[in-house]
């Protein structure tokens, strides 16, 4: 997909953008919402109606009453996910059509069906209890509200896993392989008892045995933001910051999980910095806008990278820009808003509910 905005846009100044954002604010008053990720850059963070993560962020579209017009600063599930849960009359709006998920794109639809598929020979879903990650597109969402599964977040993961352990026996969760190793270890799942399906491979790499072993498995997904932090990333920040506390999001490996002091949401990530108190050093394992934005809101703790070095960056949350942003909201008319058809609409909607139901 090719998108670039009119020139006057592209190459207006920071200051110039600023205002037309104030006044279209002013303009639309109560009919806007705007929506921003905690993964979003600083700027664009200032101008949010609400920031949060994706599960509190969907919470609030769904909450939604007056609101025309909700421009989603974050990435394309969670926009679907916004539209899926608001009705027809709301329009939901990505302010930079490229900013799409890696991860959710490791599960492409055909490959979740020939995984199912295979599945169906084990039970199908008398056995298997699909869980379906936020980051998925909405027809995945919708296979797994078809099949009676559910919607998880990194902040709701073990609710989900716990409601589905109670209605079947065996979990199918997709597409993170982290979130889903982390979660189930919570659950006191055994790592034989995890298969993880890698679709690059004839039936998913796995043996008939693996499969009947296996109490989840787990899609072959990750995201390439989390996973470049390792244990020696950890050992390593111990040892020049002593007493430093260590927060990773759980998409990270199991390995870095088991040693930091505390995982989960990117909102957990907001809370725990908020509750330290002053003059403690804490390393943050997630994406580099988060931890920058909580140096900044905390100048009386040490607030650093885990890593220390490798600039964990989501280049897909970091497209959305002030240009952007000024240009949807000046705009919104002329511009297609994200919409998801049935029967992909109603039947992710069944999964999503079942989420907010639970959480
Ligand atoms: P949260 O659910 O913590 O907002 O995370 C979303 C995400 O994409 C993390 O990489
Ligand atoms: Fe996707 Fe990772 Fe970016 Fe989150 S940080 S939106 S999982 S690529």
């Amino acid at each position: 997909m090719h998108f670039s905005l009119p020139k006057e846009y592209r190459e207006a100044e920071t200051t110039d953008l600023q205002q037309r954002i104030i006044a279209a604010k002013k303009k639309l008053g109560s009919k806007l919402c705007i929506l921003t990720h905690h993964y979003q850059r600083m700027e664009v963070v200032a101008y949010g109606d609400h920031v949060g993560d994706s599960y509190g962020l969907s919470k609030v579209a769904s909450e939604q009453k007056d609101v025309e017009v909700i421009v989603f600063c974050g990435v394309l599930f969670m926009a679907e996910a916004a539209d899926i849960l608001t009705d027809e009359k709301k329009m939901v709006f990505l302010p930079n059509p490229l900013a799409g998920c890696p991860m959710a794109d490791m599960a492409e639809m055909a490959d979740v069906m020939e995984a199912w598929k295979s599945l169906e020979q084990f039970g199908g879903d008398e056995t298997f209890m699909p869980i379906s990650y936020m980051n998925t597109a909405a027809g995945l969402k919708a296979f797994t509200g078809r099949h009676g599964g559910l919607i998880c977040t990194s902040s709701n993961a073990a609710a989900a896993m716990g409601w589905a352990l109670e209605r079947r026996e065996k979990l199918f969760f997709f597409p993170d392989q982290h979130l889903g190793c982390n979660t189930a270890h919570r659950f006191g799942i055994k790592p034989e008892e995890m298969a993880v399906w890698d679709f690059s491979r004839e039936s998913g790499g796995l043996a008939p045995e693996d499969i009947e072993r296996a109490k989840i498995i787990l899609w072959k997904g990750h995201c390439h933001v989390h996973t470049t932090f390792k244990p020696e990333h950890v050992e390593q920040a111990r040892k020049d910051y002593p007493g430093v506390q260590v927060v990773v999001h759980p998409e990270c490996p199991r390995e870095v999980v088991e040693l930091a002091d505390a995982n989960g949401s990117t909102s957990f990530i907001v809370e725990y910095c908020e509750e330290q108190p002053a003059g403690s050093t804490i390393a943050i394992g997630t994406e580099i806008n988060l931890i920058n934005r909580m140096a900044h809101q905390f100048p009386e703790k040490k607030i650093i990278e885990l890593s220390g070095q490798t600039c964990p960056v989501c280049a897909n949350m970091y497209r959305t820009t002030l240009n952007d942003l000024a240009y949807t909201l000046e705009n919104y008319a002329d511009l297609k808003p994200i919409s998801v058809s049935e029967p992909d609409r109603g039947e992710a909607l069944l999964a999503l509910q079942k989420m907010l139901e639970i959480c």
